[in-house]
């Protein structure tokens, strides 16, 4: 038998042998059952969330949406009911009703809540600030106001929201003057970032039992995450107790992040002792690029398994494509979930529950 015919012989052999165990591992890849829901598929994992609404703002996920496509999830946030806008307008006047019917619902079919959100720029109450007086003025009515306003909901929450996002998007998008956001209403009240300090201590103080939470964007870009880093570094918060993790809000692209580079900031975060929650996601996609969305997130969720020891939980920022704030944010209509308009299941759904 010369050289190249014994070559050709390996060869051959080779390439049956790959071939074979190629049919055999996927003949033997446990199909997964017909029906299984994205908490069942990821039930060993994380839990998988979604964010609702209860008619806050006209919208309302549960008149909306079956029980069918509800059980998909295992976790819930408000995407708007638990925020000071909506839940105290105006001083001691409270607006329970929306948040009480997603707390509700959660609480009759044993899923999981996360709190959203105590401290933000955006849908805050306009009462909870002065612009008059001194800087200690301004402060001290700020956090008074915040004291107060954490005291009430998280107490009537106490054992059924198991984590708050505490503070949400406090620190800068770039390296620009500041390393944070200093045309928030708490920043200027407070005359710097000591707000996010006393932010967690009245949360803890309110409920020590809760999961307490940095929530932000763009912590998977280095830079911005470094920031965050060094803010909470800063103010102390790991080393005194006041935080436990971090939520990445995920409004990613369909090709952003990567493998590596949610890996970097995965452990990063768990290196400097904190949890990681993925709290927002949703992928913006417009109807043509489906098949793109399924690719995706298929790859999304394999990753996200693969660092499922470093991840508490999974969250969607929405339930189904008939409702996303992609769409008014960027001016074209999104369909960035894995069920589209009339809540079916999307291919993109099959590929996640395949990727489990
Ligand atoms: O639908 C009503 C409409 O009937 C009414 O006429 C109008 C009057 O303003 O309001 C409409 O409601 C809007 C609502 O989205 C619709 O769901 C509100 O104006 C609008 O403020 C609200 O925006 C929310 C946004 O936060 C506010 O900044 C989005 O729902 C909500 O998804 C979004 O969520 C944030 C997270 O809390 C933090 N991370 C970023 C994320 C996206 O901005």
């Amino acid at each position: 038998m010369t050289l190249k015919s014994s070559r050709f012989t390996l060869f051959s052999l080779t390439a049956i042998f790959t071939i074979t165990a190629l049919i055999v591992s996927c003949a033997s890849a446990p199909e997964v059952p017909e029906g299984t829901t994205l908490a069942e598929a990821y039930e060993n994992h994380f839990p998988i969330g979604a964010a609702v609404a209860a008619g806050e703002y006209s919208f309302d996920s549960f008149a909306r949406y079956s029980d069918a496509l509800l059980g998909e999830f295992n976790s819930l946030t408000a995407e708007n009911a638990m925020k000071p806008a909506i839940l105290q307008p105006k001083k001691g006047e409270f607006n329970w009703i929306p948040a009480d019917k997603i707390v509700a619902y959660a609480v009759d079919h044993n899923m999981r809540l996360r709190g959203h959100t105590l401290v933000w720029h955006n849908q805050t109450a306009d009462w909870m600030f002065t612009d008059s007086g001194t800087q200690d003025e301004q402060r001290a009515k700020a956090m008074d106001s915040l004291r107060d306003h954490i005291a009430a909901v998280m107490t009537r929450y106490k054992g059924k929201v198991t984590s708050w996002d505490v503070v949400n998007e406090v620190v800068a998008d770039s390296p620009g003057d500041s390393p944070y956001r200093t045309d928030s209403p708490w920043y200027q009240a407070y005359g710097g970032i000591g707000y996010v300090r006393e932010a967690f201590e009245m949360a803890r103080a309110a409920d020590p039992d809760a999961l307490l939470f940095y929530n932000d964007y763009s912590m998977i870009d280095p830079g911005k995450r470094q920031r965050v880093l060094d803010m909470i570094d800063e103010l102390g918060l790991v080393r005194d107790g006041l935080i436990d993790g971090v939520g990445l809000q995920a409004h990613w692209g369909l090709s952003y992040p990567d493998r590596t580079t949610l890996r970097d900031a995965v452990r990063d975060f768990r290196e400097a002792g904190l949890r990681v929650e993925i709290t927002e996601l949703d992928i913006i996609c417009d109807e043509w690029d489906q098949e793109l969305l399924a690719d995706r997130y298929e790859n999304l969720f394999t990753w996200l398994r693969e660092l499922s020891d470093d991840i508490d939980g999974v969250t969607f920022w929405g339930v189904a494509d008939d409702h996303t704030w992609l769409t008014d944010f960027h001016g074209f209509t999104n369909y960035p979930f894995l069920f589209d308009t009339e809540g079916n299941r999307k291919d993109a759904h099959r590929r996640v529950i395949q990727a489990a």
